[in-house]
């Protein structure tokens, strides 16, 4: 690039940009699915913490966050390499999570653990629905998140 071209570039990259155009996402901006997902696995994780601490609020939190992971995967793949991801969400995510939320208001640990592993399962089922079957989740044992408190408010 030419000197004077360069300078013109830079010039133009420096001008401060408006406020209104700032935090917004480009038009037409949608996530990947594997994007979804790598959020869904952290919620499932956090998910899981809450609940094994008893801190059901925000294990209601949690499964809300996981929902609305599960609403765009509805909404931006209804299918994805010819698969009904839409309708696998729809068939085996979102009943479990039905069970959680009932385990969750009832703040009742055993059912929470057995309605996880549901969810679990049903995960996988897709997994393997969608020839993902390698990827294969469960139940957390160690909390990488070091900074985040999982025990109920006291
Ligand atoms: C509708 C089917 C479906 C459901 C339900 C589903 N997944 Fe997935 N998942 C997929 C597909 C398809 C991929 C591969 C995405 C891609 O190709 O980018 C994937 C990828 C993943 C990955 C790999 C992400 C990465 O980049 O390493 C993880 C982890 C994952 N899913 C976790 C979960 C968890 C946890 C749940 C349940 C709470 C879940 N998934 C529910 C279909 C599903």
């Amino acid at each position: 690039m030419k000197p004077m071209v360069l300078a013109a570039v830079l010039a133009v990259a420096a001008l401060p940009v408006p406020a209104a155009a700032q935090p917004q996402a480009p038009a037409g901006y949608a996530p990947g699915l594997g994007e979804i997902m790598t959020l869904t696995q952290v919620r499932h994780l956090k998910l899981w913490f809450a609940g094994d601490a008893k801190n059901w609020e925000l294990a209601d939190y949690e499964l809300d966050e996981l929902k609305e992971g599960f609403d765009d995967a509805i909404k931006y793949f209804p299918t994805k390499d010819n698969m009904p991801i839409g309708q696998l969400v729809k068939d085996t995510a979102l009943p479990a999570a039905e069970d959680l939320k009932s385990a969750i208001d009832a703040r009742n640990g055993a059912k929470f653990a057995a309605a996880f592993d549901k969810l679990t399962a049903a995960c996988d089922a897709c997994h393997q629905a969608t020839n993902h079957g390698f990827i294969v989740v469960r139940r957390p044992t160690a909390n990488p998140y070091a900074n985040q408190s999982f025990a109920p408010k006291k």
